[in-house]
């Protein structure tokens, strides 16, 4: 796919998903987000870059270990995504942290500029990972700290066919390598390719849960990247989608609620 459409395709989707995000994966995502922060160890005074920062909640919790010393710089391409965080910061008085519109493959920062750079969830969607990851490094003062998190091999991951029963249905892939970076050192390999050196990665089983079959529906269409293809279906298509999703995490229902597994990997690298 065009990079340039993909590019689009995420940035006016996760527009459409952004006030939804926080409830459908606020807990889902929490593990890996948990493992990426104690793996990147930050300390006070530390200033960090949230690249694909989304609402800010990776950020936020990472101005808390930076202290009012340190400083956060949170760059999403959805500028919907970018107004939550901001208006999160505002909300609660937090200082020492702000909010850019920003592409992950071209961060506009000087180079040299940060102590650690974090990118959670998001390199999977991003056209050109390693030339995410490269930038990432570029801005990094040497020593400095590059931690991200992806979702782990498509067939640990139980939800993967959400993305065949959307594709069907539209013009173009949404998500076309969303499992790639999830292969067994694909991750690693990459940050390798970017130039980071003293690398290692985690791999963390996960089960997302779900109490009801409309909130693991909402998770997978309305708060996450296939929302704007989603917000496009009839009534009716919305409704086929929900039934074909449904029976494709069949195997994982518990009573009236899902636990559908997943997996996460996460990859540290040094400057
Ligand atoms: C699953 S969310 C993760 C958000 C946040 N890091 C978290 O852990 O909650 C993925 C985010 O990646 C962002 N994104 C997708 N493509 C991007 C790109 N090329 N550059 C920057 N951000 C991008 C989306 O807008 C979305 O906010």
């Amino acid at each position: 796919m065009e990079p340039a459409l993909q590019r689009r395709i995420q940035r006016y989707g996760w527009d459409k998903a952004a006030s939804y995000y926080e409830a459908s994966w606020i807990m889902q995502l929490k593990p890996a987000q948990d493992l990426l922060l104690q793996m990147a160890d930050l300390q006070e005074a530390e200033k960090v870059l949230d690249s694909a920062c989304g609402t800010g909640l990776v950020s936020f919790k990472a101005r808390e270990k930076v202290t009012d010393k340190g400083f956060v710089w949170g760059t999403d391409i959805s500028e919907k995504m970018v107004e939550i965080a901001s208006a999160t910061a505002q909300n609660k008085k937090i200082s020492g942290i702000k909010f850019e519109r920003m592409d992950a493959e071209e961060l506009t920062m000087e180079s040299s500029f940060f102590d650690v750079a974090i990118c959670a969830l998001g390199l999977m969607y991003v056209p050109d990972p390693l030339k995410a990851l490269k930038e990432m490094l570029r801005v990094l003062k040497p020593g400095g700290r590059a931690a991200a998190a992806v979702w782990g091999q498509r067939g640990h991951c139980g939800w993967a066919e959400i993305f065949e029963i959307v594709d069907k249905r539209v013009a173009s892939e949404v998500c076309p390598m969303f499992f790639n970076l999830g292969n067994p050192d694909m991750l690693l390999l990459t940050f390798r390719a970017a130039g980071y050196t003293r690398i290692r990665d985690e791999r963390l089983s996960t089960i997302l849960q779900y109490d009801t079959a409309e909130q693991a529906c909402g998770a997978a269409f309305a708060g996450g990247p296939l929302a704007l293809a989603y917000n496009k279906f009839s009534a009716e298509e919305k409704q086929e989608v929900h039934k074909e999703y449904l029976l494709s995490i069949e195997r994982y229902k518990r009573g009236e609620g899902y636990e559908v597994p997943g997996e996460f990997v996460i990859a540290l690298g040094i400057k």
